[in-house]
């Protein structure tokens, strides 16, 4: 396998890229009228404007021959078909099985999983009506008011941000809260609220073995059991998503009550699975259909669309061109509707750890820059916090807008002002001040010539910052299935891009590994000397003072 940098279509890029160097997003745009017809995609229910990107014709075809030279379609053909892609784990990554809506069988080591999938939707089709009905009961007899999920990284990050995004289409059945930190100020806080009688506990652990959700579970366990005195109860009051069954008996919840999932579903992946249980029990098993059916959509016109209309695809050259080709280092997510505020937090999850690695497929270190930090927040509020940098900063942020057209809520002309201003920042990243304009506007308002020329320089806007918009027809569960799903496969295709294996996650495991032997020092007596002398610093402080 040749390093990508050594692939004739790469080195036309470094080339484009170079020349790129002189060229304003102003001038591409006045150079062609028609710019934003040849560079946005309309699918169902979604607009995707690449326009304000860098790009002409020649570096989209340069991209797209990096497509071509990299197999990405062959990768991505791999994926569909089951075939152990994630190789660092000897995985298949078959995430797009968990909603497919045709009836196309789906094969892993030759073996259909449609019926096994099929199977866990019914169950947790049949649990979630009957906990929305009242006929699930807790211990002394009452209804479910309240469900706890319980979980981290992968385990709460979709559903949490799933359920924030659609709440409005939550009825009054169940109240939802999440539980994700170790940190105790988070659970004594949910659990104040709430009366054991009516409370489920959904613990959501892929692996069961994670030191904060097991932390959790067993502090909510307790916390049912210093009332109901009666290991009974936990039948009742507690259910688990995980693939190891094994560790779910022994932490006492019973077969019936435990939902799986596969090693096959990445954590970060997940929310399709039954880890999304807490999304169809808040919001019900149709709204939870829905987003697998948005989902579906998304997979279908990856699998189909030709590469220079592909979302996905097209997204994932774009970041490489911004990051590897033109040196941005970071990339930025702005949700235009308050619905989507745990999107960066989600995304962030999903695009850094599986793509922020430094070496290939083979091992070797990547020669180039790989995936950009990644961040954000709803658009409106980060206007008045950080877009100062993205407009003057000395580095080049490149920004994915997100909005929607009809509001989830409509209060009288908010949805106007919210979008004016997404509309507004795009055009000014773009297009930017120039020193004449500003020394227009300043004169007009009748300014001294001398203050004028003084300040020119602190209000010139260079402009040429890279945006992309996504207008979804609305925030509902269909049109956010679509969204994530448009993600998750860009990532994959910046992975295949890149020659980086995006399903593992070395670097969280070597966390979790050095902080449960850590644990051990600071509840005992016991100091290792293989730590270095700051590291031993902080422990001795730490449990001097504590002691
Ligand atoms: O955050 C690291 C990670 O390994 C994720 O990949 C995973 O989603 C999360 O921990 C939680 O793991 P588990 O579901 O096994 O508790």
């Amino acid at each position: 396998m040749s390093c990508r940098s050594q692939l004739s279509s790469w080195q036309s890029l470094e080339t484009l890229a170079e020349e790129m160097k002189n060229v304003h997003l102003k001038q591409l745009f006045s150079e062609d009228a028609q710019r934003f017809k040849h560079f946005s995609i309309q699918l169902p229910g979604l607009l995707f404007d690449y326009s304000k990107n860098l790009i002409t014709v020649k570096e989209m075809n340069a991209l797209q021959s990096l497509a071509q030279e990299t197999e990405l379609t062959a990768w991505r053909d791999k994926m569909f078909a089951g075939e152990k892609i994630n190789f660092t784990e000897n995985r298949a990554v078959l995430h797009v099985a968990l909603r497919n809506r045709s009836c196309a069988p789906i094969y892993v080591n030759g073996e259909d999983v449609s019926q096994a999938i099929a199977a866990e939707l019914s169950k947790m089709h049949a649990f979630v009506n009957k906990v929305r009905s009242g006929e699930w009961k807790g211990y002394t007899g009452r209804v479910i008011t309240d469900v706890v999920s319980i979980g981290v990284g992968g385990s709460n990050l979709g559903p949490q941000m799933a359920t924030e995004a659609l709440q409005n289409y939550a009825d009054e059945t169940l109240r939802i809260h999440y539980i994700s930190n170790a940190d105790g100020v988070q659970i004594s806080k949910v659990l104040k609220e709430l009366n054991p009688a009516s409370t489920l506990f959904v613990v959501s652990s892929k692996t069961f073995t994670t030191s904060e959700t097991m932390a959790n579970a067993k502090t909510a366990v307790a916390w049912l059991k210093s009332v109901a005195k009666d290991d009974t109860a936990i039948a009742k009051h507690f259910v688990a998503v995980s693939t190891n069954l094994k560790k779910t008996a022994e932490f006492g919840i019973s077969s019936e009550n435990v939902f799986t999932m596969w090693d096959w579903v990445g954590g970060r992946f997940s929310l399709w699975s039954a880890i999304g249980l807490p999304i169809a029990l808040y919001l019900g098993f149709d709204a939870f259909i829905q987003l697998l059916e948005g989902a579906f959509e998304a997979d279908e016109h990856f699998k189909n669309a030709d590469l220079s209309e592909n979302v996905p695809v097209i997204m994932a050259l774009l970041s490489m061109w911004n990051t590897t080709f033109l040196g941005a280092k970071a990339q930025a997510i702005l949700p235009y509707d308050q619905t989507m505020h745990m999107l960066p937090a989600y995304l962030q999850q999903a695009e850094m750890e599986s793509n922020g690695k430094s070496v290939t497929f083979t091992g070797e270190s990547v020669p180039y820059t790989t995936v950009p930090l990644l961040w954000g927040m709803t658009g409106i509020n980060g206007q008045h916090a950080f877009y100062q940098y993205l407009h003057q900063g000395n580095t080049i942020i490149p920004a994915d807008f997100i909005g929607s057209i009809k509001p989830v809520v409509e209060v009288n002309n908010h949805h106007e002002i919210l979008m004016s201003n997404f509309f507004a920042q795009t055009e000014a990243l773009m297009g930017g001040v120039t020193a004449e304009q500003v020394r227009q506007e300043l004169s007009s308002k009748g300014q001294e010539l001398s203050d004028i020329e003084s300040l020119i320089q602190h209000k010139v806007h260079k402009g040429n910052r890279p945006t992309t918009s996504i207008l979804l027809d609305k925030v509902d569960a269909k049109h956010l299935g679509k969204l994530i799903a448009l993600y998750e496969h860009k990532i994959f295709c910046q992975g295949i891009l890149l020659q980086i294996c995006s399903f593992d996650q070395w670097g969280v495991e070597l966390g979790k590994g050095l902080a449960s032997k850590i644990q051990n020092e600071l509840e005992n007596d016991n100091v290792s000397a293989e730590h270095d002398s700051s590291t031993n610093g902080l422990i001795s402080y730490f449990k001097n003072k504590r002691a």
